[in-house]
């Protein structure tokens, strides 16, 4: 996917149209003939350069059916699971697909990534998605994990989904040992419910942590935190299998 983007990150996806925005418009004759790295000016003289969009991009632009989460909270999940290349993934649910890109991104070709939804509208969405930006080492299953994980041998477990429990015991069975699960609640008594059945299985290693990120304001008359920032977004639940 090409995009058009401006100094502050404002993005819109090249299409066959004229490009609309709150500064002004660029005639379709004009993207069409742009190569990437050319800059382009609206009528009102405000400069978008044409770039290849990376994952961020895509999925900031991607059609979204219900929340992703957030780069702060599936970096934390990589790091903490030591998530590699050529690694193996199932994780529920796909949503739109935003994590199962994420994760196939950095399992690469030689990894793969399994990801499970019971809503077929939801599975369709981002298998378009996964299937547009181009990742090949992603299958999307149109299925109920509750109801058991076909992967055997698997690096990591990523649940995020209401009623993460259920599935501890297939994670169990398909997990490798020394794999990990994880898990995304935002609610405490979720993590609290998962804690006691993740002990009841033998996990080890039982972590849960919350990511709160503060953004820096860098202006001329001083530097501080910005007001606003993003609060709780979901608890991050980590076990081993050993
Ligand atoms: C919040 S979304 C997941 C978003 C995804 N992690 C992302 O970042 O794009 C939760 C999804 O889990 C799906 N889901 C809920 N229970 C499920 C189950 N038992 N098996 C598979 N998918 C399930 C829902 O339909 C929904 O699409």
């Amino acid at each position: 996917m090409r995009i058009l983007i401006d100094s502050k990150g404002k993005k819109y996806p090249v299409t066959d149209e004229d490009l609309h925005t709150n500064w002004g418009y660029i005639k379709k004759e004009d993207i069409a003939l742009s190569s990437d790295g050319d800059v382009l000016e609206t009528h009102m003289g405000h400069k978008f350069t044409v770039i290849r969009a990376n994952l961020n991009d895509y999925i900031d632009l991607m059609e979204r059916k219900c929340s992703i989460i957030l780069p702060k909270d599936v970096g934390i999940i990589n790091a903490y699971t030591g998530l590699g290349y050529g690694q193996k993934v199932v994780e529920a649910g796909t949503g739109s697909g935003a994590t199962a890109l994420y994760f196939a991104n950095i399992v690469g070709p030689d990894g793969e990534v399994f990801t499970y939804e019971v809503r077929e509208d939801f599975a369709q969405i981002a298998g378009k998605n996964i299937h547009e930006f181009g990742q090949e080492n992603v299958t999307v299953k149109n299925q109920d994990i509750k109801e058991g994980i076909d992967e055997s041998s698997v690096d990591l477990v990523f649940l995020d989904l209401p009623q993460p429990w259920d599935v501890v015991e297939h994670a169990v069975n398909s997990l490798k040992v020394g794999g990990y699960l994880a898990a995304y609640d935002p609610y405490i008594e979720q993590v609290i419910t998962l804690n006691k059945v993740l002990k009841k299985y033998g996990f080890s290693e039982l972590k849960t942590l919350e990511c709160i990120l503060r953004e820096m304001e860098i202006k001329t008359k001083g530097t501080r935190p910005k007001t606003r920032m993003t609060g709780h977004t979901g608890y991050l639940t980590f076990a081993r299998l050993l």
